[in-house]
């Protein structure tokens, strides 16, 4: 399980980007955290792999605190989907996904094998597609290649930012399925950013919304949604938060 307590964060500066946010995502679970741009959903992605640190509060994985854990180490076991896929531009779709594995000092033989292998469940075609460079590759296929080099070394824990973000309805509707499928079949404990109301109600088994930096609402995706106060219908009928 990885837990949030009272997590708050203030940027060098003086802004407050999240404040008193509690979350629990249990054990092969997906958390969905929901929300506008800026209202904090990177900073905690950021937080939960120590990309940076917490002004208050205390995270945990597994009930070890993090801050007692090597942070190479805990990104070891954490896959992160950056934002945008940002992958490195001037590494091939599979030196991109072999970075963790390189890292790890995995023979060639092996990383070659775990590419493949990678490719095939991701729904990417090896043979064509694995020495292009990302500038080579379509929107779709950079996420992919992103969510690739994430699953790499099999980490426990996945996150995930704005995977869908920039694809088309229909690539996006099709990646969505193809996370189902993945899900179901790996049991990884993940944390999904998005904007998307319907993809937070679609992909994840708790959504969180966060509004300026705090915890407004928190539910299953069928209590959100029956609960017709909820801001998940009142996004969904088009209006603000
Ligand atoms: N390094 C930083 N220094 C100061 N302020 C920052 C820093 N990083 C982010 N912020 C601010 O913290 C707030 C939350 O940023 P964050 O990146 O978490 O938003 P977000 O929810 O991911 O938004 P988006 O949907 O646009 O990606 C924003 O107001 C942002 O300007
Ligand atoms: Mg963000």
């Amino acid at each position: 399980m990885i837990a949030l307590e009272s997590v708050s964060k203030t940027y060098p500066g003086g802004h407050q980007a999240l404040s008193d946010v509690s979350l629990e995502i249990n054990d092969g679970e997906t958390l969905a955290l929901l929300g506008t741009s800026g209202c904090g959903k990177t900073t905690t992605l950021r937080l939960i792999n120590r990309l940076i640190e917490a002004s208050a509060g205390r995270i945990s994985i597994g009930g070890r605190d993090i801050e007692t854990l090597d942070p190479i180490e805990l990104r070891r076991n954490i896959g992160y989907v950056v934002q945008e896929a940002g992958l490195f531009p001037h590494m091939t779709a599979r030196l991109n996904v072999e970075t963790v594995p390189r890292l790890l000092g995995w023979s060639p033989q092996r990383r070659s094998e775990r590419s493949r292998e990678l490719f095939a469940l991701v729904g990417l075609d090896f043979t064509t597609l694995a020495d292009r460079y990302p500038n080579q590759l379509s929107g779709g296929q950079r996420q992919r290649v992103g969510l690739a080099r994430a699953l790499a070394a099999d980490p426990p824990v996945v996150l995930m930012d704005e995977p869908y973000g920039a694809l088309d309805p229909i690539t996006r509707r099709q990646l969505q399925t193809h996370f189902l499928d993945l899900k179901a079949r790996l049991k990884k404990t993940m944390v999904l950013v998005t904007h998307d109301v319907e993809e937070a109600l679609r992909l994840a088994d708790t959504v969180a919304i966060l509004v300026d930096g705090h915890v407004a609402e928190i539910g299953t995706p069928k209590g959100l949604r029956a609960t017709e106060s909820s801001l998940v219908n009142t996004f969904l009928r088009g209006g603000d938060a």
